[in-house]
């Protein structure tokens, strides 16, 4: 989130305006209404908590894939087969957000009757923020925990070769009087886009985040470009990358690693992996006695002792839903150029901009 500072031309745009026109962008895509309306929700739900680089700056990507047949407008997921709390679920090279929505959907239904279920997910694409899935399940009072493929952008630890993505992980867990508890972050320094914007700007991009293609850390951009990201956390970052690559594909026979593409080139379509588990809180014991333990957990965290008097201490969770707060009251921040890439793409598909998208 600090990786997105506020700039002078920065716009504010209400979050159900720029829903209405997110929607009608990707209705004009052929996609079905109901599909067009959970992509605009999640790509929303990601600016609003602040996560700019999941949200509707992917819109001319996301165009651009649907149009150039890299996803199927009309891809139906569907459920391949239910083994108990075993499901395995077929994007039909769906976006991501689509497939995921229908296998999160089937992991909370069948966790009501098993206690937990697990859904695989493949012929996915990309798929956003992955709090908007795990969500879902803490506010159905259970525990979420969604993670992804991703492009591979890493090196294993003493290696030269890309082969390891990011793979992202979520965890939300629902509390009792505070909002659920809700992590979701990937293994990498920084991502690839964050690179690309220093390098744009001509700027050194922060120590620690990437090393050259000979693996030597660096802070030029370029060589970053040309090279990779570091892990976070070291070896740790890159062992629980490889983990969640493999949960989030090999249990559904989605393409892992380099079978996906690379970064240079792009994903192959309808190849991508995800996975979707839901854990039923009143399967183990009363949701409300969880509840309460878990908002004990919290404010511990907020009643510790700041290093710096008067900096409040953070969970996993505050820092979105304080920039949503703000963003529900005064609009959405979006950088200039976002704004831009939205209104040209809705002109190029003849989509009427209402005037409120603009006045904000
Ligand atoms: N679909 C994909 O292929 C894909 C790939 C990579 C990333 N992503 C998404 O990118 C987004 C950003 O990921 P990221 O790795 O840049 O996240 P990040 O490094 O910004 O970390 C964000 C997480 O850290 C938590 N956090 C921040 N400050 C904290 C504090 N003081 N104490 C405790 N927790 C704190 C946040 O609440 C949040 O859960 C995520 O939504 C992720 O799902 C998606």
């Amino acid at each position: 989130v600090a990786d997105y500072p506020k700039t002078a031309s920065d716009q504010r745009i209400r979050a159900e305006a720029l829903l209405h026109i997110t929607e009608a962008i990707f209705l004009a895509c052929t996609m079905r209404a109901a599909d067009s309306a959970l992509l605009a929700e999640s790509l929303v739900h990601a600016d609003l908590r602040g996560v700019h680089s999941h949200g509707t700056i992917r819109i001319p990507d996301y165009v651009h894939k649907l149009h150039a047949g890299g996803v199927d407008p009309q891809g139906t997921p569907f459920v391949v087969s239910r083994k108990s709390a075993a499901i395995v679920v077929d994007g039909g090279n769906s976006m991501g957000q689509i497939g995921g929505a229908l296998a999160m959907k089937e992991a909370i239904a069948a966790a009501r009757n098993h206690g937990l279920a697990l859904a695989a997910l493949r012929g996915s694409n990309h798929c956003g923020a992955l709090d908007w899935f795990t969500l879902q399940a803490a506010e159905q009072g259970m525990i979420g925990i969604t993670g992804s493929n991703a492009l591979p952008t890493m090196a294993p630890m003493g290696g030269v070769e890309k082969i390891i993505g990011m793979n992202p992980l979520s965890i939300a867990l629902p509390a009792g009087k505070e909002p659920p508890l809700v992590m979701d972050l990937a293994f990498g320094m920084t991502a690839h886009g964050k690179i690309r914007v220093y390098h744009q700007n001509g700027q050194p991009i922060p120590e620690g985040w990437a090393s050259t293609a000979e693996g030597e850390p660096t802070t030029d951009a370029a060589e970053a470009l040309g090279g990779f990201i570091l892990p976070a956390g070291g070896h740790k970052g890159i062992a629980l990358a490889m983990m969640i690559g493999a949960l989030s594909t090999l249990l559904s026979g989605a393409a892992y690693g380099t079978a996906l593409g690379n970064m240079v080139d792009g994903p192959k379509p309808g190849l991508d992996g995800q996975f979707f588990l839901a854990i039923d809180i009143e399967a183990f014991r009363p949701l409300a006695a969880f509840g309460a333990d878990l908002d004990a957990v919290i404010a511990e965290i907020h009643a510790s002792k700041p290093r710096i008097p008067g900096v409040p201490l953070l969970v996993a969770g505050d820092m979105e839903r304080q920039i949503e707060a703000e963003y529900r009251q005064n609009g959405i921040r979006l950088s200039a150029a976002t704004v831009d890439d939205i209104i040209s793409t809705a002109r190029k598909l003849d989509v009427t901009i209402n005037a409120d998208l603009l006045t904000l």
